[in-house]
């Protein structure tokens, strides 16, 4: 089983996810990171970690299209199984979901379809609801809605900042990404032997 990550920022789900697989938690291979953006800290991450990254943008395309052809040019030279977003701020377009349809994985820091979007963290603490938390799911065409995987949920204390908030939910990331794509793989990998 092989993997392709694709991240755009911090890339901390990206390493939980790396180390999972040096673990053997993950029965898989990372074989590469993609960025869209080439200075973010997930490139250093994966280069410590020596998984290979590539790295290009849409701004160096006519078009969107164009820029998921050579994405998906790459997955297919790779023999990519799995695409798991992590931290990838981008929508993903017909191009690579006609090809990748049910092989596309997304995190999202919110209790989808509960607060979808860029800022689902923030979104959640301002609107003052008691809960949140974390949804994995496949992706579809839409922004953050395709079928859910697994959700974990967390009460917001009256005594959480915006910060605490953000950093419990990162801890749950951190454990619930790679403990479903984990058992995700297994369930495959079981399938493949039938
Ligand atoms: C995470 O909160 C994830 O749920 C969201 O983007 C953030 C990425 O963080 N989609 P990181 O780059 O993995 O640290």
């Amino acid at each position: 089983m092989k993997l392709a990550i694709f991240a755009s920022g911090n890339g901390s789900n990206f390493q939980a996810i790396a180390e999972a697989v040096v673990t053997g938690e993950i029965n898989a291979e990372i074989a590469l990171l993609f960025c869209d953006k080439k200075d973010a800290y997930a490139v250093q991450r994966a280069r410590s970690m020596a998984i290979p990254v590539i790295s290009f943008s849409p701004k160096d395309f006519e078009s969107k299209a164009m820029y998921e052809a050579e994405l998906l040019h790459l997955l297919e030279e790779e023999q990519i199984d799995l695409v798991v977003l992590a931290g990838y701020m981008r929508i993903i377009g017909p191009t690579l979901l006609e090809v990748f349809s049910n092989r596309i994985i997304n995190i999202h820091p919110s209790l989808l379809p509960d607060f979808p979007g860029l800022h689902g963290i923030k979104d959640a603490f301002y609107a003052n609801v008691a809960e949140t938390g974390v949804t994995i799911h496949y992706i579809d065409g839409g922004v953050d809605t395709g079928p859910i995987i697994a959700q974990e949920k967390i009460k917001i204390e009256p005594f959480d900042t915006l910060d605490s908030l953000e950093k419990k939910i990162h801890t749950i990331e951190h454990e619930l990404f790679p403990n479903v794509l984990a058992k995700l793989i297994k369930t495959q990998q079981g399938e493949s032997h039938l």
